[in-house]
C-alpha cells in the first residue's frame, strides 16, 4: 500500500493507474470494523481491475469551537496496518496545511440540508464536510465514493453536492454496522467511560422499538414522543434530539407515514456525541 501526503505525489500516482476505475473511501482515521467494511465494498466496487484509495484526514473545518477536534481519537499507524491487511492500493494522509491553503476563501455549502438537524446543532458541521468533501473528490477524481450511512445527513449533503454540481462521481451508501449489544460502530465510541459505554445501546433499543410500531399506524409524533421517552429513561442520556423525517428529502413528516421515513438521534453521553438512525416503513412499504 503506498502512502501519499501531498497532493501532487497521489495526483501523480492516480494519472498512471488511470483509466482503471478509482474507488475513494474518505476517512478521519482511527478506523474500526465500520471502516473496514467500507473498505471491502470499495474493493467489490473497484473490482479486480480498480483501485481502492482511503483517506485520513481529521478536518479541522467540521469541529465547531469547544468540540474535540484535538481530543478526536488518532493512530496513524494501526489505521495504516488495518488499510494494508484490507488490500487498500493506497493512502492519502496530509497535514491540515498541505489542504487548507492559509489565503483560501471558497467554501462549498448546501443551503438547506445542512443547516437541519445536526446542522442545528452543530452550525458549521456541514460546511466543513462538504468543502472537504469536494476537496478530496478533486484531488482524488474518484469514479466512485463510499460513506456510511450511520452520517445519514452526512451523506444526504454528499449526495446533494455531487447532484448540484455535476460531479461525476457515483456515491454509495453502506450499511451501519453494529457492536453485539447494538451500539452502532463510531470511532468516538473509545471516548465512552464505562459506565456510558453500557448505557449507549440504548438508541439502539429505541430505533428497534420504533421499527416495530412505524407499521402500526402510529403517527409521527406520537413515534417520536415514545422514542424521546425510551431515551430520557437511560439517566446517563442527554437527549440532543430525536426526529422524524422522510427517509429520501429529509423533509419533516406528519401524521401516520405513508413513504418510508429516517428516526434520526442525537445524544450526549459526557462530552461524547453518540449518533444513530434506522430507516422504519408503513406496512404496505415494509421490505
Ligand atoms: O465521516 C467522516 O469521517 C468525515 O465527515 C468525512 C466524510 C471523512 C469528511 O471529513
Amino acid at each position: 500500500m503506498k502512502v501519499f501526503r501531498s497532493k501532487s505525489a497521489v495526483r501523480a500516482q492516480l494519472a498512471d493507474w488511470r483509466p482503471a476505475p478509482i474507488v475513494l473511501v474518505p476517512t478521519m482515521g482511527f478506523l474500526h470494523e465500520g471502516h473496514l467494511s467500507l473498505m471491502r465494498l470499495a474493493r467489490e466496487r473497484a473490482g479486480s481491475e480498480g483501485r481502492v484509495v482511503a483517506s485520513i484526514f481529521v478536518n479541522p473545518t467540521q469541529f465547531g469551537p469547544g468540540e474535540d477536534f484535538d481530543s478526536y481519537p488518532r493512530d496513524e499507524a494501526r489505521d495504516f496496518d488495518l488499510l494494508r491487511a484490507e488490500g487498500m492500493d493506497a493512502v492519502f494522509s496530509p497535514e491540515a496545511d498541505e489542504i487548507y491553503d492559509p489565503q483560501a476563501e471558497t467554501i462549498v455549502e448546501t443551503t438547506e440540508l445542512g443547516k437541519v438537524l445536526i446542522g442545528k446543532l452543530r452550525p458549521g458541521h456541514f460546511r466543513g464536510v462538504a468543502t472537504i468533501v469536494t476537496k478530496l473528490f478533486n484531488i482524488i477524481r474518484p469514479d466512485a465514493a463510499i460513506f456510511g450511512q450511520k452520517d445519514y445527513q452526512q451523506l444526504a449533503v454528499i449526495r446533494t453536492i455531487v447532484r448540484d454540481l455535476d460531479m461525476d462521481i457515483e456515491i454509495i451508501g453502506a450499511p451501519i454496522q453494529r457492536e453485539a449489544d447494538g451500539l452502532a460502530m463510531s470511532s468516538r465510541n473509545v471516548r465512552l467511560s464505562p459506565e456510558d459505554r453500557a448505557a449507549a445501546p440504548v438508541l439502539a433499543r429505541a430505533l428497534d422499538e420504533a421499527e416495530t410500531m412505524a407499521p402500526t399506524g402510529i403517527t409521527a409524533s406520537r413515534l417520536r414522543s415514545h422514542v424521546r421517552a425510551r431515551l430520557e429513561a437511560e439517566p446517563r442520556a442527554r437527549v440532543q434530539s430525536v426526529d422524524i423525517r422522510d427517509a429520501a428529502t429529509l423533509t419533516p413528516v406528519s401524521g401516520s407515514l405513508t413513504r418510508p421515513a429516517v428516526i434520526l438521534l442525537a445524544v450526549s453521553f459526557g462530552q461524547v456525541f453518540v449518533i444513530d438512525n434506522r430507516v422504519v416503513y408503513p406496512a404496505q412499504e415494509v421490505p
